[in-house]
């Protein structure tokens, strides 16, 4: 993949639950599920992990794989303000969506609209503005979004990223699948992932292939299968073994 990319290497996607997503024309590839974008990062990455660290930590380090639209990182922001904890979030992004494709998702009206369901007592302002923060925000240093929200963006290749060990609590592993970046699923790449994590931490994915689970597990990692978002049967939840 390059990285001078243009508004016309991506389309624009309504999905299912009316959260926008984006194709990717480089490896021809949606960001997330057509059967809900919101939906499914809730599914797989929020519920199964950040909610159930968050229930047991008020402080909370995450690390998102594939920063990209940034839905994954402002469903955090609200979580971690409905859920009253600290969150300290580092992604990263080799090729960030450019700002003629981000302006126009529209995340901070479909997840309010989500989560104002699951948090009916919890005012969520200024969504808009955060989400706009965390795209303009510089590369490379923590940025204060909010009281509870700092944000540590890395624009680089996830092999060239050097992290502090056992520092992650939650890892959203949101990388374009196997079949398009084999290299970013290999037992070498997720036992970088378990330097990097702390004791109890918990990593999700939304990909169950059998390369994968053994990947994780080459890598020491305790695997285990989740039921699927909708359109997917399972998923995978994944906890370090040895810390
Ligand atoms: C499936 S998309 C998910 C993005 C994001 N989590 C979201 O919800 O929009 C995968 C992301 O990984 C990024 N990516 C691809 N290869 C990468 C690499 N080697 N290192 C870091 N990021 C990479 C892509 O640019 C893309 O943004």
């Amino acid at each position: 993949m390059e990285n001078n990319l243009l508004y016309s290497d991506y389309s624009l996607v309504v999905t299912e639950d009316g959260s926008h997503s984006i194709r990717f024309s480089a490896v021809d590839e949606g960001y997330h599920s057509v059967h809900g974008a919101t939906s499914e990062a809730v599914h797989v990455y929020l519920l199964p992990n950040f909610a159930t660290q968050a229930a047991q930590k008020s402080v909370l380090h995450v690390f998102e794989m594939g920063f990209g639209t940034g839905l994954n990182a402002l469903l955090t922001y609200m979580f971690a303000h409905a859920m009253g904890c600290k969150v300290y979030y580092t992604a990263v992004e080799a090729y960030p969506v450019p700002y003629s494709v981000y302006s126009q998702l529209n995340y901070p009206v479909s997840c309010a609209n989500i989560l104002g369901d699951m948090f009916p007592d919890v005012c969520f302002d200024n969504l808009q503005h955060s989400f706009e923060l965390m795209h303009t925000s510089a590369w490379g240093t923590p940025v204060s979004i909010s009281d509870h929200f700092v944000l540590l963006k890395h624009h680089s290749l996830l092999h060239d990223v050097d992290f502090a060990p056992n520092s992650f609590d939650v890892v959203y592993y949101d990388a374009f699948a196997p079949q398009y970046q084999p290299e970013l699923w290999t037992p070498e790449v997720f036992e970088k992932i378990y330097s990097a994590v702390a004791a109890g931490a918990i990593l999700t994915t939304y990909c169950c292939k059998g390369d994968v689970k053994r990947a994780l597990k080459a890598a020491n990692f305790k695997i285990e299968k989740l039921p699927g978002p909708k359109g997917k049967r399972e998923m995978l939840r994944a906890m370090p073994i040895g810390k």
